[in-house]
């Protein structure tokens, strides 16, 4: 068949993919390569997306593409029938860099997938039906993960009933704090907030598990209240909390796990251990692979047979594991992503003095997000899509993320170079201003009574 073109490969995509799964860009990728994408057509992009926050080490990193390459060639699976050694290498690997004491595991394929299985077994081992998870958190799409997400209410209209049990907590998010105050100069009165459920909703016995994304991910790229560097934030007391009341703690580090966060997990920032962790997307740039990591001897009470999985890590994902992992340690990609991470955030941080719609530039790593309000403080998801399709104009991929999309994340891989992060920076300098004018322009043709005031309190609180 003779090359077809873009619009013919996205007529053929329209007519057999089930719409439901949505792509961000009209683009039709052909090949890919450190950090850069190419499509059908050849065309060249400057990817900060990485297939949303999966490829740590970059497009088919050299080292991952002949370790899968190899084990393709000796087994590619052999599911529960027998035992092999690739997960039992990796799962070694993994209790090396989990925080201390997470030293057994669980492989399956997807971070969904992983959060019921992670809920499951809080539940079996506990005896306890309730869990506990955030206000704009995300955790998948199976109908557990759905009942635990509330990223979006679009992500569960037209699901109910979900499975029962879940409740739901504000997510402590200074710039718009669940308590009103403000930042650095609270009482952490968003974890009063917390607490308070118990007084209202539940008894702390009937909890099984508090589950949270210790850096939030599609819900806003939010680092919890009062960040890392304060020895009794929200983390810390939630982890004293569940050791009162016998709660497991889970923390969710799909997105922000391998390295993300310029450490091998986000948790460490606030040298909190959970009791359980879930990871998935970077763990093995981009073969399907997920996993739970717990206690030894938690894992022993989740009795045999009890939960498993036909492909969970089978041998091929678990080889570009094991490779991604060693890519990250023997090429000081931790490092590399604090060192960008910081030099990114600086550079984005100048376009708070420069534009008042950019409210906070935030981030771990090379997990940074930027939100933008417009003058009432209300997020303005209208002018992230405007920079995001400038950006794309000029070959540069950018993911919104939020309640309203009103935040870009720059997720680049942990082994972006200097050079590139000032690619992307010259292209969002000229981007930028068109978007704004752009949205400027919408808004004055937009008939006066269409925006209701306050027609954005509901979701989210005034920036404090
Ligand atoms: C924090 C978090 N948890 C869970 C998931 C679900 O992962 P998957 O899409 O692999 O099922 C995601 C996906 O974006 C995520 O960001």
């Amino acid at each position: 068949m003779a090359n077809l073109s873009t619009a013919e490969w996205l007529e053929r995509d329209a007519r057999y993919l089930a719409p439901t799964y949505h792509r961000c860009f009209d683009i039709v990728a052909e090949r890919a390569e450190g950090t850069y994408l190419y499509d059908v057509e050849g065309i060249q992009y400057l990817d900060f997306t990485m297939g949303i926050a999966v490829n740590n080490v970059g497009h088919c990193h050299p080292s991952v593409v002949k370790e899968a390459k190899e084990q393709v060639e000796k087994l590619i699976h052999c599911s529960a029938v027998t035992r092999h050694t690739k997960n039992i290498k990796l799962a070694e690997k993994i209790s090396q860099i989990a925080p201390q004491g997470l030293d057994c595991v669980f492989l399956n394929n997807s971070g969904g997938e992983a959060v019921d299985a992670a809920i499951k077994m809080a539940r079996f081992v506990t005896g306890r039906p309730n869990i506990i998870a955030f206000t704009g958190g995300f955790h998948g799409r199976t109908l557990l993960a759905t009942a635990l997400t509330t990223a979006k209410s679009h992500y569960r209209q037209g699901y109910e009933p979900l499975p029962s049990g879940i409740y739901h907590a504000p997510y402590p998010y200074c710039l718009r704090c669940p308590a009103g105050q403000i930042p650095g100069k609270c009482n952490l009165e968003c974890f009063d907030t917390f607490e308070a459920m118990f007084t209202h909703q539940l008894k702390p016995d009937t909890v099984g598990a508090i589950l949270i994304e210790p850096m939030m991910g599609e819900g806003g790229y939010v680092v919890p209240a009062t960040g890392y560097k304060v020895e009794n934030g929200f983390m810390q007391r939630l982890r004293k909390l569940c050791d009162t009341h016998g709660i497991m703690l889970i923390f969710d580090e799909v997105q922000s796990g391998f390295g993300r966060t310029g450490k091998w997990f986000a948790s460490e920032h606030f040298a909190v251990v959970p009791d359980l962790m879930i990871v998935a997307k970077g763990i093995a740039s981009g073969f399907p692979m997920a996993a739970v990591v717990s206690r030894k001897e938690l894992m022993d009470k989740w009795t045999m047979g009890r939960h498993g999985s036909t492909y969970g890590g089978n041998p091929v994902a678990c080889a570009a594991a094991l490779a991604s992992i060693d890519v990250i340690e023997k090429e000081n990609l931790l490092e590399n992503a604090r060192k960008m991470g910081d030099y990114f955030m600086a550079k984005l941080n100048e376009y708070k003095s420069k534009y008042s719609f950019v409210k906070e530039v935030r981030g771990l790593g090379l997990m940074i997000g930027m939100e933008v309000a417009d003058e009432s403080g209300a997020p303005d998801g209208v002018l992230i899509e405007k920079l995001v399709d400038e950006c794309f104009k000029r070959k540069l991929l950018l993911l919104d993320c939020g309640i309203k999309n009103h935040i870009i994340r720059f997720i680049p891989p942990l082994n972006v170079s200097k050079a590139e992060i000032d690619k992307a920076l010259s292209i969002i300098d000229e981007a930028l201003p068109v978007a704004a004018a752009r949205r400027q322009s919408d808004q004055a043709k937009r008939p006066a009574d269409e925006k209701k005031p306050g027609e954005d309190a509901s979701v989210v609180q005034p920036i404090a």
